[in-house]
């Protein structure tokens, strides 16, 4: 067995690994070959040729071992492992997050692939006065775990030929430069509890969106769970009071109702102070992402997603019950009482309803006036999100099922409009879609939505 592979036996005690052989452990592999090229590229002794070097070292810096892997492991090994590296346009979104407020932090990425998410990092730390005091400060400062041998050496060759590249400098490289730059960047299953993130500042992370089983201690699921999710509780659990996490996670998290649990926890714990959908990894993956900026510890007591706390109260949900409109025509028979029926197509735009012409019979439950009722489905991105019309007819109502139905808690004509005068603002648009990226809102949704102050 390869050093490498002991080492990651090792750390491989916890159950909760997402994968237990890295792929790529080959050494025979065309992989390998890769990466072995990248590390003599990095420790070169002897002059090269200025030219190749730079055409080299581009190719190297943006993508390059992404594409390889790509082409030279099996898609179904690559999703095993969650080997997706992250594109240079989502890793400089992380970057800008991660490092923005404090000018050196220390940073971890616990699952550092071949760096991608380190470079856009390093990009944007200062030099010192030379090349080796510059990775003496970036071995300092960066961290970062894998459970695969080859994208660990990978990362480290990477940031040295990104230091040698900001600096100015090629091959021959000083033989005195020390022999491992990064030590903190190691072999490890970042679903383990993590002993070495008790002083870092901001974790980074495009973690494998991969099934994982969730540890025994999990208090939010039990079973397979997606593995994004353990590796956020896991950083959050091992990091201090203070620490930020910047992610790319997959949308489901965000949105998926399996995933209410874990959302409500991970507030318990600080506060979200971004969620912003970023649309498809990349054009090969064909999976929706969103950027999660946390800090642990921080309470910000009103929480509203992707908008400064202070320009909303409490959500829709405080003032309205929600409901989805019970009747299906073409599976309810027309049975029982006649009431009057309204459906989505005979409801006029954001104006007021007060007589019902149209009638019908159904034996489920009626809706007593005044409420407002939303269409269900509108398209992300145009227009309105949340197509309302105020109804005050004097009767109880049967609600087709394309319509969502909001009762005031107070039973009053003047608590609808307020809602109306708040469903036709830009912000509660942007909201929704920031939210939901399908085409049907859903109740949970249209109750989170928060009542803002100044619609
Ligand atoms: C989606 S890739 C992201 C890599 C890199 N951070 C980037 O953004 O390009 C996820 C990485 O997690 C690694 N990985 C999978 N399971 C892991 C575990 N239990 N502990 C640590 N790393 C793991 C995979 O080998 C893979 O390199």
């Amino acid at each position: 067995m390869r050093a490498e592979n002991a080492e990651l036996y090792e750390a491989n005690t916890g159950l909760h690994c997402v994968a237990t052989i890295p792929v790529a452990s080959d050494q025979s592999d065309s992989f390998s070959q890769y990466v072995e090229s990248i590390l003599e590229l990095a420790e070169l002794c002897k002059p090269v040729n200025g030219f190749e070097w730079q055409k080299k070292l581009a190719l190297c810096l943006d993508g390059e071992p992404g594409r390889i892997l790509r082409e030279q492991i099996p898609r179904i090994d690559l999703r095993r492992q969650g080997a997706y590296f992250t594109s240079f346009r989502l890793a400089k979104r992380v970057a800008a997050a991660a490092v923005s407020q404090t000018i050196t932090p220390k940073v971890c990425d616990p699952a550092c692939g071949a760096g991608d998410l380190l470079l856009a990092v390093a990009r944007k730390l200062p030099l010192q006065p030379n090349f080796q005091d510059t990775l003496g400060e970036w071995g300092r400062l960066l961290s970062g775990f894998d459970i695969s041998g080859q994208f660990v050496r990978l990362t480290k060759a990477r940031l040295i030929l990104l230091a040698a590249k900001r600096h100015k400098i090629r091959p021959p490289f000083d033989s005195s430069l020390p022999l491992d730059p990064f030590p903190n960047i190691k072999i490890g299953n970042s679903l383990t509890p993590l002993r070495h993130m008790s002083n870092i500042d901001v974790t980074i992370m495009n973690p494998p969106f991969g099934y994982a089983t969730a540890p025994a201690d999990c208090d939010w699921a039990s079973g397979r769970v997606n593995a994004a999710a353990l590796f956020v509780d896991r950083v959050i659990r091992d990091t201090p009071k203070g620490s930020r996490i910047v992610a790319i996670l997959p949308d489901v998290l965000r949105s998926g109702s399996r995933y209410v649990t874990w959302r409500e926890l991970t507030r318990v714990s600080g506060s979200v102070l971004c969620e912003k959908p970023l649309g498809l990894f990349d054009k090969w993956t064909d999976v929706d992402v969103y950027l999660f900026h946390f800090e642990k510890g921080l309470n910000l007591d009103k929480y509203c997603v992707g908008y400064p706390p202070d320009q909303a109260t409490y959500g829709v949900g405080k003032r309205f019950s929600v409901h989805v409109g019970p009747v299906v025509p073409h599976r309810h028979a027309e049975t029982g009482p006649y009431a009057p029926y309204i459906n989505a197509r005979s409801l006029p735009s954001w104006g007021e309803l007060t007589t019902i012409k149209t009638k019908r019979q159904f034996t489920g439950p009626l809706f007593e006036p005044p409420f407002v009722c939303v269409k269900r489905t509108s398209r992300p991105d145009s227009g309105h999100r949340a197509i309302a019309t105020l109804v005050r007819s004097n009767k109880p109502v049967a609600v087709e099922n394309h319509l969502v139905v909001l009762l005031p808690k107070d039973g009053k004509i003047q608590t609808c409009r307020k809602l109306m005068c708040r469903l036709v603002s830009p912000k509660t648009d942007r909201w929704l879609n920031a939210r939901l990226r399908c085409r049907h809102l859903t109740t949970s949704a249209i109750s989170e939505m928060p009542w803002w102050y100044k619609p």
